[in-house]
């Protein structure tokens, strides 16, 4: 495949957060007045503003998404071995999650064109011992929340929504994390919003609030005893430094997903009749694509090229790309820990996981930058 580029700058980062005035200002507060760990107002400032943002009645404010996705799982509370579907085509967080709460993950392959994990694979997975699904939106467009809904009413599962990725998404105009019984979200460096590490948990459920807060603070003990500990938990804490980056990120949000939703559109006018590669619509009937990453597969294997070559490819030029997730079923440290039957096909993940990519989709990213031209095969 040959490449024309025309670049001005050498090397763009395939993200890069950017901080604003405000936030400045919000983190030397806590510097200059000494609150610094998780007991400054801010957290909970946060929490409120973050769960009336996703129409919640509670947030919860942890340390990353990993740790919202491992106490969200825990407070539900089921009986060990319980089995929990997820996709496996994701990041290896909600595994984890499901794994040391002790319960058995169900892989489900994904959609070809939406990433998403399949609803008629969740069907086929769904037997007695499942009580729960953790539903992930993918990459930019929501999973058909609608037909998951309906079909975990009908089984009695619970939905615990990973909107990790979908920051100021909706669907079908309601929140992305406004879905599940509880649901999760990721502040990374590289999302919509971000306080450095951090996450949120958010439900409505008074006894889930409660627990999910125990769990992220140790489990301390009542007020006789604040050092007999209820149960197992983690110091899963937010503190107030990344609390304050969250308060004043959050209220920039609105232009945030709109400036990404812009860059996201000029690649894909750019990309779009390009024969050689998939790239997503930018808005489908349910929903604008939230472009938390710019994503292509490679779909012309006459090429013999895929992710990992054209990711060196590309770097050899400045241009900094990441190949899409490694599915679970593929993860060595994890057999045994799953179940997998003998006809189960996770091929599409396999596909879009060895052909897939993202592009540098920064918020500064310059115009020039994403002047980038792919030629038909040589
Ligand atoms: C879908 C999904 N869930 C969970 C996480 C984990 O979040 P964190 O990196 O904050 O632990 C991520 C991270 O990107 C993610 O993409």
């Amino acid at each position: 495949m040959k490449i024309k580029l025309k670049l001005k700058n050498k090397f763009i980062p395939v993200n890069t957060p950017k901080i604003f005035k405000q936030d400045k200002i919000n983190i030397n507060k806590c510097l200059n007045t000494g609150w610094v760990s998780s007991e400054g107002s801010f957290v909970k400032q946060f929490e409120d503003s973050f769960s009336k943002y996703n129409n919640k009645k509670y947030g919860i404010a942890v340390s990353n998404g990993t740790a919202a996705l491992e106490i969200a799982v825990k407070a539900l509370g089921f009986k060990k071995k319980s089995e929990i579907i997820i996709p496996t085509f994701t990041i290896i967080s909600s595994a984890l999650s499901v794994i040391k709460a002790g319960h058995k993950p169900v892989l489900v392959d994904c959609d070809l064109y939406n990433w998403n994990a399949s609803i008629d694979e969740i069907k086929k997975k769904i037997n007695k011992k499942t009580k729960a699904i953790i539903a992930t939106h993918i990459y930019g467009f929501p999973l058909d929340m609608d037909k998951l809904k309906k079909l975990c009413q009908k089984k009695n599962i619970l939905v615990i929504e990973d909107a990790a990725e979908m920051i100021g998404q909706t669907y079908k105009n309601k929140r992305c994390g406004s879905f599940g019984e509880i649901s999760t979200f990721s502040f990374y460096a590289n999302k919509h919003i971000t306080t450095g590490e951090g996450g949120m948990i958010l439900t409505n459920n008074k006894k889930l609030y409660e627990k999910s807060k125990s769990l992220r603070n140790l489990c301390f003990g009542n007020a006789n005893n604040r050092f007999n500990h209820d149960d197992i938990g983690w110091n899963y804490r937010m503190t107030n430094i990344q609390a304050s980056l969250g308060v004043s990120q959050l209220k920039r949000i609105k232009s945030i997903v709109q400036k990404r939703h812009d860059v996201g559109k000029k690649y894909f006018n750019k990309l779009k009749n390009n024969k050689n590669i998939y790239i997503p619509e930018t808005s489908r009937s349910y929903a604008k694509n939230i472009y938390w990453v710019i994503a292509i597969v490679i779909i012309n294997k006459t090429l013999m090229i895929d992710a990992k070559k054209l990711t060196k490819k590309l770097m050899k030029y400045g241009i900094q790309t990441r190949p899409f997730f490694w599915p679970m079923h593929k993860q060595k440290i994890l057999k045994n820990k799953y179940k997998i039957n003998k006809n189960d096909s996770y091929k599409n993940s396999e596909y879009i996981s060895k052909y897939g990519l993202y592009l540098p989709s920064s918020l500064n990213i310059k115009k020039s930058q994403i002047e980038l031209q792919k030629t038909q095969r040589r």
